[in-house]
């Protein structure tokens, strides 16, 4: 909404009308500050007076929200207008975007990717001619047998490792064009790790660790300490936050680097196995936390997993074998647990070889 429109309109409105401020504050029973606010576009009115204060400037509402005057024969374009205005503001743009958009913009897009090692005289082809789109938003799931090529797959993504074919692009980036310095950057803005290999500093707290990860995104202080506080209750590490990693077990350790990767809301989390060493009550936070950053908060998260049940709560399953997708699968308007069984259908025709093509 247009609050600067609107306040010259309702200025507009209440001259032709012969109404100075104090008279229309008068009628409303406010202040003539309020007035001159709503004029210079510093406020609005308060829901309670929208419709009497169309009333007296002979408005409808919908002109009101627009800040100005609707013909018939526009009157509905205009009136989704201020629809989709309101609607936004209130449930925020992003939600509104996803829910509404037939086109939502992919954070990373593979095209014929490959990786072949060369050790010595012999090559292992670990990825081949493998392309996808993931739109902004959602949680998508990487399975496969050990060795089909997942944790490649993801490194490569992650500007760990480099393709030996095809192209790799995140956030409208050709990750292959940028050299090793503008990586190292570009990993801190755009991309979290839930990797078990990204360890903790040992010199460091838990706290420190997460504030640090935090600090060099340049998140102000006061965000530091609540969000690190929110999401170690989430995760069940509130109690060791003050340790140093040599102090805490191996689970616990994850659920730290989980809380560091995504504590600084990047755009692509990526995650390998991420829930391997959890308990299934951390392991159902840790997913549950997945689908809310990419529901509220419109993150995207690609994870590995050789769990059906993790697997469940991801919006799409991309299928490797031998270093190819396979097939792939949509969540459609079904529960976990409908999709947890098609999970298991689909892995079980991909071990049983019938291969499937998305
Ligand atoms: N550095 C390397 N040098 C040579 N071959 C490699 C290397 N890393 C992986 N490979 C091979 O590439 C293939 C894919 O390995 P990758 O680690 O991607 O599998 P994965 O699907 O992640 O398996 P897992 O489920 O066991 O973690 C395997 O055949 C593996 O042996
Ligand atoms: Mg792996």
């Amino acid at each position: 909404m247009d609050q600067k429109k609107i306040g010259s309109f309702i200025a507009a409105r209440r001259k032709e009308n012969g109404l100075t401020q104090s008279q229309l504050a008068e009628k409303l029973g406010i202040t003539d500050k309020a007035i001159s606010k709503w004029e210079t576009g510093k406020s609005m009115p308060d829901l309670s007076l929208l419709c009497p204060l169309c009333d007296l400037l002979q408005i409808t509402l919908n002109e009101l929200l627009l800040g100005e005057f609707i013909s018939d024969e526009n009157l509905k374009e205009k009136s989704n207008q201020v629809l989709f205005e309101v609607v936004t503001s209130w449930l925020g743009k992003d939600q509104w975007k996803r829910k509404t958009e037939g086109h939502i913009p992919a954070v990373l897009k593979l095209r014929h990717v490959g990786k072949r090692y060369e050790n010595g005289s012999t090559s292992t082809v670990a990825v081949h001619d493998v392309s996808f789109d993931i739109a902004k938003g959602s949680f998508v799931g990487i399975m496969g047998a050990s060795g089909s090529g997942k944790t490649t797959l993801l490194n490569m993504v992650a500007t760990i490792d480099k393709a030996t074919g095809g192209q790799i692009e995140i956030d409208g980036q050709d990750i292959s064009e940028l050299s090793e310095n503008d990586l190292a950057s570009f990993r801190r803005e755009h991309l979290g790790f839930v990797f078990q290999e990204y360890n903790l500093l040992d010199t460091l707290t838990v706290y420190e660790n997460i504030a640090l990860a935090l600090t060099i995104k340049r998140i102000p202080k006061e965000h530091v300490k609540r969000t690190i506080t929110d999401l170690a209750e989430k995760l069940n590490i509130s109690e060791i936050l003050y340790k140093f990693p040599y102090e805490i077990s191996g689970g616990q350790r994850q659920r730290c680097a989980c809380v560091r990767a995504i504590a600084t809301n990047p755009s692509l989390i990526l995650a390998d196995e991420p829930t391997g060493a959890l308990d299934s009550r951390c392991a159902k936070q840790l997913l549950d936390t997945f689908v809310m950053l990419s529901q509220e908060y419109g993150s995207t998260v690609l994870m590995v997993t050789h769990d059906a049940l993790s697997a469940s709560y991801c919006d799409k399953i991309l299928f490797m074998q031998d270093g190819e997708i396979k097939t792939s699968l949509e969540r459609e308007q079904e529960g976990k647990h409908e999709f947890f069984t098609r999970i298991l259908d689909t892995m079980a025709k991909i071990a049983g070889g019938v291969h499937y093509v998305s």
